[in-house]
């Protein structure tokens, strides 16, 4: 192996599961660096959890090959689980018992004794935010609440990959950004984090590479930025000081940004989708020179809604529609 393979948490070549007709993961090529975050993003019924419930050794693959830390999930099905923590739609809780009491009983699963397990469990609950709750029923817990104890429960020995399936779904702003915190400072900490979502800004704010999902095969792969790049590198909107001067400053854009402008309805607007940054500053070299005064001006990025619209031909939201009406 060479050293770089090394460096891989997580290979997939060629990995497929399929129901029946229904090809649920269709031939998925992942390579995951070790201590980095990676998002799985697509729409609801694009082969996420599959693929996660393949890694995890959950599922068997019907062709494909997958390696967690370097072992085989089929071959060396034992070394992988003993390496990895998931969570997700399906976790192990116990409804019944206290936030405290289940860190307990999980540690005492995982080999720890009473004391060293209540003392892991104040310690996460804690950083969890979640002390004032560690003695009520986790079935009176919020949603975010829930959610934030079921990653401290898969942490309770600090896993070398952590598997997210889908970790905010359904979460308010609030506890979204909550778990947000605590995967970065997971990662931090060294564990190499695979998160699925839907979440297009979730990928973006969190994930240093992306593959974007759909139908069972990856249609994109790349940093936030790169996949960004994809469709244009943002908006321009400029602001004109002088409405009579607006077609002027519209031709000299044209020519400097070498792309289509368009005049707003607002009679001092003008917006251009930009295909490069460099052309920019020369737009507004150009406009200074030509003496037209501007008031505002600025560059936006692109969404990852953009970006998925653009690879797909169709909007996120009509892909769930269209996915849960396959259900
Ligand atoms: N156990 C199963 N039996 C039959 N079909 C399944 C099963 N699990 C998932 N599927 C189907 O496989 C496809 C991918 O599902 P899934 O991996 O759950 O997608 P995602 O997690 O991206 O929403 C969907 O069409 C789904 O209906
Ligand atoms: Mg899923």
């Amino acid at each position: 192996m060479s050293n770089s393979k090394e460096e891989l948490a997580i290979e997939t070549v060629g990995l497929v599961k399929h129901f029946g007709e229904n090809r649920a993961v269709d031939g998925v090529d992942l390579s995951v660096k070790k201590g980095t975050i990676y998002g799985v993003l697509g729409p609801n019924g694009a082969g996420k959890t599959t693929t996660i419930r393949m890694l995890t050794t959950l599922l068997k693959a019907d062709a494909g090959k997958a390696k967690v830390l370097g072992f085989d999930v089929s071959k060396d099905a034992d070394q992988v689980r003993q390496r990895i923590s998931l969570t997700g739609q399906f976790a192990s809780l116990d409804e019944d018992l206290s936030g405290m009491e289940n860190m307990v009983m999980i540690g005492r699963l995982l080999g720890f004794t009473r004391k060293e397990a209540k003392q892991r469990g104040q310690e996460l609950l804690t950083a969890f935010d979640l002390q004032d709750a560690a003695k009520r029923q986790v079935k009176n817990y919020s949603g975010g609440m829930r959610r934030r104890l079921d990653i401290a429960a898969s942490i309770i020995v600090s896993p070398e990959i952590l598997f997210l399936d889908e970790p905010t779904t359904g979460l308010d702003p609030r506890s979204r950004n909550q778990v947000w915190d605590i995967i970065r400072l997971l990662v931090d900490a060294g564990t190499t984090v695979l998160l699925t979502t839907q979440y297009l800004d979730e990928a973006d704010q969190l994930a240093d590479r992306i593959a974007v999902i759909d139908h069972g095969k990856v249609i994109a792969e790349g940093t936030s930025s790169e996949l960004k790049a994809s469709v244009g590198s943002g908006k321009l909107h400029v602001r004109v000081l002088d409405p009579e001067a607006r077609d002027d400053a519209a031709q000299i854009l044209k020519g400097a940004l070498e792309v289509d402008v368009q005049l707003g309805s607002d009679p001092l607007v003008i917006t251009a989708q930009v295909s490069d940054h460099k052309h920019v500053a020369r737009a507004l070299t150009d406009l200074a020179s030509a003496n037209i005064t501007i008031t505002d001006f600025s560059l936006g990025q692109p969404s990852l809604d953009e970006v998925f619209l653009t690879l797909t031909g169709k909007p996120v939201e009509d892909q769930v529609k269209e996915a849960e009406g396959n259900v």
